[in-house]
């Protein structure tokens, strides 16, 4: 019998929990779960009290905390697109407790002081957990060993194509210097430079948007991850390649994470909902620039490819790339529109609904944003429900239908892609440290604290 009394208790809940607690694979179990000064203090089958008490019925599922390890907050610089705190708030509605944020603001996050700007601005404000990315740039190569240790440090990021904001590393000699100093993993927007300045008459001469995807084509994205792919090897160092749009960069990357010279899990891969759900042409006729977005949506045969991917197992994260501008932006004339759509708010029911669709298990899409970003990012204490770790959840209605509008986004920007559309799965708690900071759709309190990597 167990006598504890714990400060929250889930009674009956439908749990994503390992295996065992060596395995990493999940399985649902009819479970309680008591939390105790904001950690998981128990998980049984056997009756537990508390001094509060949610009863899942056995009809909700409790997820870990989500992750949304691709996020961009716009702060300092573009406040009218995005803050830190808007930006939260949104996580929190759409059921993610943990957000990792690019380093693309302005000025960049590129030393130790713009990194505790960023943890200062986000201290009291962040409705969810936070981390920020550093970038790395041919200014600060001596400092990274040191920057990517430093607390909420979520990693190095790497644009080796230019996008929103001034990063940039082209060259291989620069990129095998900054994957020789330090050693976590250091992530990657995958896109040829040089074939991007090549090609950019495609979209300057055409003035039309249907062309993103020609003007920075498939093999604009497969020539950098091949790049990338030889330099990982060459360095031994773990590489994390973001938002992977096309059939080739899979097949590179399957065969990548297939070669022995690649330790385990040192090549990680995500993708976003966005490249899941959407293909070109369809998306730009209804969408027009709000689908515009780098790397871009492609034809179907791309769409398809990216669905293979996360069935066999090459996709290891998916992360929404929020990445908003405002309407007024993405207004203008093509391509001087703004590339990028917010997505922290509707990756989680995206998802769910692709799961009701029986497209992927719920155990999988668990693994995809919980339990996968732990090991990649190396934040160990989140992302899986074990005694001991933080008692961050997403609590979830699986029969729960939604319908996305414009007006439910608490993002700065208050738009959208996915506005009309009606989801089946909705997260209706997100809970951080034991405490709800959303239930029901409703706010309660910022309670986001900063995250701690290996
Ligand atoms: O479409 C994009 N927008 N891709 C990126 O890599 C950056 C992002 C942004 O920050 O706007």
């Amino acid at each position: 019998m167990i006598t504890m009394s714990f400060d929250f208790v889930f009674q009956n809940v439908k749990a994503l929990v390992p295996k065992t607690s060596s395995e990493s694979s999940l399985v649902q179990s009819a479970v309680n779960v008591g939390i105790k000064d904001g950690k998981i203090a128990e998980i049984t089958s056997s009756p537990i009290t508390g001094t509060e008490t949610l009863d899942g019925q056995g009809r909700l599922h409790l997820l870990p905390g989500v992750i949304d390890s691709q996020v961009h907050m716009r702060e300092p610089g573009f406040p009218h697109k995005e803050d830190l705190e808007a930006g939260t708030k949104a996580a929190a509605l759409g059921g993610v407790t943990s957000v990792f944020e690019m380093p693309n603001t302005m000025p960049a996050t590129t030393t130790a002081e713009l990194l505790q700007d960023k943890l200062n601005r986000a201290t009291n404000r962040a409705w969810v957990n936070f981390g920020f990315f550093v970038g790395g740039s041919h200014e600060n190569i001596d400092q990274l060993a040191t920057l990517e240790k430093k607390p909420g440090c979520s990693g190095i990021k790497i644009f080796m194509g230019s996008s929103t904001g001034t990063l940039l590393v082209e060259d291989d000699a620069t990129l095998e210097r900054i994957l020789k100093a330090g050693s976590r993993r250091v992530i990657f927007h995958a896109e040829d430079e040089p074939r991007l300045r090549e090609r950019k008459h495609i979209a300057t001469d055409s003035r039309d948007v249907k062309m993103h995807p020609e003007w920075r084509d498939e093999e604009t994205s497969a020539k950098a991850v091949e790049r990338v792919l030889r330099l990982a090897e060459k360095t031994g160092r773990p590489i994390h390649v973001l938002h992977v749009t096309s059939q080739k960069e899979m097949q590179l990357l399957a065969q990548a994470k297939r070669n022995p010279a690649f330790q385990g899990r040192q090549v990680s891969v995500e993708v976003l909902p966005q490249h899941l759900l959407l293909s070109a042409p369809e998306c730009y006729d209804r969408l027009g620039t709000k689908a515009q977005q780098n790397p871009p949506i492609r034809s179907e045969i791309h769409r398809q490819a990216l669905w293979k991917a996360l069935e066999l197992g090459v996709v290891d994260v998916i992360g929404s790339d929020h990445a908003p501008h405002t309407l007024e932006e993405k207004s203008k004339e093509y391509p001087g529109t703004p590339s990028g759509m917010p997505g922290v708010q509707t990756m989680l029911p995206l998802m769910l609904d692709f799961v009701n669709q029986g497209k992927l298990s719920l155990e999988r899409l668990t693994e995809l944003l919980c339990e996968n970003p732990r090991w990649i990012f190396g934040c160990t204490s989140k992302g899986r429900i074990e005694k001991g770790l933080d008692a961050d959840f997403t609590l979830v209605d699986m029969k729960k239908r939604f319908r996305i509008e414009n007006s439910w986004i608490a993002s700065r920007c208050g738009w959208t892609p996915f506005d009309g559309m009606t989801v089946t799965g909705f997260p209706v708690g997100t809970m951080i440290g034991g405490k709800f900071v959303m239930r029901d759709n409703q706010l309660t309190r910022p309670l986001g604290k900063m995250v701690s990597f290996l």
